[in-house]
């Protein structure tokens, strides 16, 4: 078996094949003046290969992996496996306006036709239970990065209490709650654009409490920073953060900084400088069995 990287996640790609003790190669990936990408893969490659990319800012990623695909199929691979610990795509589940694609399942259909295993991490499941819904006629496997936050959490000093700033960040809240014997809520959130969002904290004593958000994505980081800002409001001693996908996008570390976060960690599904978690043994083992 082959583990195939591309330049964006090579530092995790690399841990990962090293997990599974197999050899490593990359896609090489060339971007024309005009925004055309062209990829090169190994001349030859084993009957069974895994690529491992994650897909944030993803249309050239799936681009490129669709070509990629291509031609490891025109080689003859047998077995394509996608590592991709953020899938994208996976928040827009339902047309909110007549004429809206439902990208999730458009997306999720496309992968099925190119992979034959599907891998990654806590993915935005709202209105479906599971990937195997719109990634069809494909082996999905969908780990959970909650064990292993659970297991940083539990390395503060302080028993924190733990926030989840709108009701689909409840199913993440409650499972490291859960596993550190720790006090929970959720909030309730109403998004009125890209960049405005509003909270409304749960009936709760927070004053001088030691608060960590917990959300699986933050991306403009409106969501962490407005249900920071009320806590600090409602009289909490600290806030900070923990999120599966840092996809920080725009000017979010600015916009957290500003919400007095103290602190901001986050799992190296997305390479950013928050990243504290590393999920290639999780997602090794998952591979193994
Ligand atoms: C949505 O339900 C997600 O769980 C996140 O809360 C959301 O994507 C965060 O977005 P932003 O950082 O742009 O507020």
């Amino acid at each position: 078996m082959l583990l195939l990287g591309f330049h964006d996640y090579r530092d995790q790609a690399q841990r990962l094949a090293k997990a599974l003790a197999i050899d490593y190669a990359e896609v090489a990936v060339h971007h024309f003046p005009d925004g055309e990408s062209k990829v090169t893969l190994p001349a030859e490659l084993d009957d069974d290969i895994i690529f491992c990319r994650s897909l944030d800012y993803p249309n050239n990623k799936l681009i490129e992996l669709f070509l990629s695909c291509h031609v490891a199929r025109q080689q003859g691979v047998k077995h394509i496996t996608l590592v991709a610990p953020y899938l994208c795509y996976m928040r827009q589940d339902t047309d909110f306006h007549p004429g809206e694609a439902v990208s999730q399942r458009i997306i999720g259909h496309w992968l099925g036709e190119l992979f034959d295993t599907v891998i990654t991490v806590d993915p935005h499941l709202h209105r479906i239970d599971n990937l195997g819904q719109v990634i069809l006629n494909t082996e999905t496997i969908t780990l959970s990065a909650t064990g292993l936050m659970a297991e940083f959490l539990n390395k503060r000093p302080h028993p924190p209490l733990l926030l989840g700033p709108d009701s689909e960040s409840e199913q993440w809240v409650k499972k490291i709650a859960r596993q550190n014997e720790l006090e929970w809520v959720v909030a309730k959130k109403e998004r009125v654009g890209d960049h405005i969002v509003h909270i409304k904290l749960p009936e709760q004593d927070f004053s001088d409490r030691i608060v960590i958000i917990v959300d699986d994505v933050a991306s403009t980081g409106r969501t962490i920073a407005q249900a920071a800002k009320e806590l600090k409001k409602a009289g909490a001693q600290t806030v900070d953060c923990l999120i599966t996908h840092p996809l920080f996008a725009d000017d979010t570390e600015q916009v957290l900084a500003n919400a007095c976060i103290s602190h901001v960690w986050s799992c190296d599904s997305i390479s950013h400088n928050t990243n504290v978690i590393h999920l290639d043994q999780l997602i090794a083992d998952a591979i193994k069995h």
